[in-house]
């Protein structure tokens, strides 16, 4: 092949990536072209076909708050389902044409921000964050685990987390007692329920009434509902007397009652995972408002609160950050043993359920006001 007609090539891919970018802070994401991302070492490059949107990113959206060492314009997005249309070197688990779902890491400090970003055409991922998808499961059902599911993963397996023994391969898991997730029916934690059932605990769930039966048919033994006034009084009368073996905090405000709870049952460690009060009354658009002033410092004193609480009860609370499982024994252990099997066999489903909200990259903006204005057992989806 001619060199100048190289050239001419790459120039016809650049032009076919685009992505949904966040321009400045507190702006809608507009779609214009991307590079191409090309895969490096242990690199999958994926032609997405169904993207999905977190809370995380809506935070970023809302006020530059947590992604500082992100540059605008950005392109956030963590959740990709699709087709591998490249590998990199050394990249041994896929080839071109596999479908695939997979966590994209580029919005983590470190890592190449826009060839790792989700919501776009196509996007780097790392092999060792990626499943091969079974025929039988569609890129929109899929697509709702990566973030969540890494997650639930990393609360209940890091060391420095709740340190559980994680599932193996085949049916049985091998962990005994009973844990704890409040937030049951948040996508972080329908896949913690079935994580922890996996490794052979026995689960205690909260959720709104109307979840219930999802949680159970996610391996739940109890559900209660974290609106009811009794619901720690209930949650510690479901134990019997037993102790809790740990407690993953999930939603606004969840970080007390856990702290609370294992305290009354002798559970030492608290996975925390969302901020003590919620985002959601910061306006996503405009200048910073004094809400976003007041919220900031109620998390800042219920952080405290917490900690405090915590010491001295002689419970371990920490925040646990997802992505970290990148960089330990969990990725591979989710990603590379657990999930491949699970999804192919049945025994981990996509969960919560899938709801459509759009096709293309502009309607993930729409995704993620829906989002701010809150879901229930539901993850948006965006088809590409
Ligand atoms: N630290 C990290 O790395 C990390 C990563 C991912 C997510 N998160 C955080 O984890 C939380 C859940 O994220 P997600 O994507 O799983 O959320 P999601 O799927 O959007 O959560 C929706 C569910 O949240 C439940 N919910 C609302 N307020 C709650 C509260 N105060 N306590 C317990 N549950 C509540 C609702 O339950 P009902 O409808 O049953 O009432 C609803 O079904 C968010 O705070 C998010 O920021 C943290």
């Amino acid at each position: 092949m001619s060199p100048r007609v190289i050239p001419s090539i790459i120039g016809v891919i650049v032009s076919l990536n685009a992505a949904a970018w966040l321009a400045s802070p507190r702006a809608d994401l507009v779609v214009r072209p991307a590079d191409m991302p090309v895969p490096g070492r242990g690199e999958i490059l994926i032609r997405n076909r169904a993207l999905a949107v977190n809370p995380l990113e809506v935070k970023q959206g809302t006020g530059d708050l947590m992604y500082r060492w992100l540059s605008y314009p950005m392109i956030l997005g963590e959740d990709v389902a699709g087709v591998v249309e490249a590998v990199g070197p050394d990249v041994t688990r896929f080839s071109a044409g596999d479908r695939v779902v997979a966590y994209a890491v580029g919005m983590e400090r470190g890592r190449r921000h826009d060839a790792e970003g989700g919501f776009q055409l196509f996007t780097v991922v790392r092999e060792d964050l990626a499943s091969p998808l079974p025929e039988s499961i569609g890129y929109t059902d899929a697509v709702v685990l990566p973030l969540a599911v890494s997650t639930a993963a990393t609360a209940l397996f890091q060391d420095d987390a709740l340190a559980l023994v994680p599932p193996t391969p085949g049916p049985a898991g091998t962990g005994t007692g009973t844990i704890l997730v409040w937030g049951g029916s948040t996508s972080v934690g329908m896949n913690a329920i079935q994580l922890a059932v996996a490794a052979g605990y026995r689960v205690i769930a909260t959720a709104s009434a109307r979840n219930a039966g999802f949680l159970r048919d996610l391996g739940a033994s109890d559900v209660v509902d974290y609106r009811s006034p009794d619901v720690e009084r209930d949650i510690l009368a479901g134990l019997s007397g037993e102790s809790l073996a740990g407690v993953v905090a999930i939603g606004p405000g969840s970080g007390a009652p856990a702290v609370r709870i294992a305290a009354a049952a002798g559970a030492k460690r608290v996975a925390l995972l969302s901020p003590p009060v919620s985002f959601g009354s910061i306006p996503r658009r405009g200048r910073r408002s004094a809400a976003f002033i007041r919220t900031m410092s109620r998390v800042a004193i219920g952080q405290l609160a917490i900690q405090l609480r915590a010491r001295a009860a002689g419970v371990r609370a920490g925040f646990v950050w997802g992505s970290t499982l990148m960089a330990n024994e969990v990725g591979p252990m989710l990603w590379e043993r657990y999930l491949p099997d699970a999804l192919a066999d049945g025994r981990h489903v996509c969960a919560p359920a899938a709801e459509v909200v759009g096709d293309g990259l502009e309607s993930i903006q729409h995704a993620l006001d829906r989002l701010h204005a809150g879901v229930s057992a539901r993850k948006l989806v965006v088809t590409l």
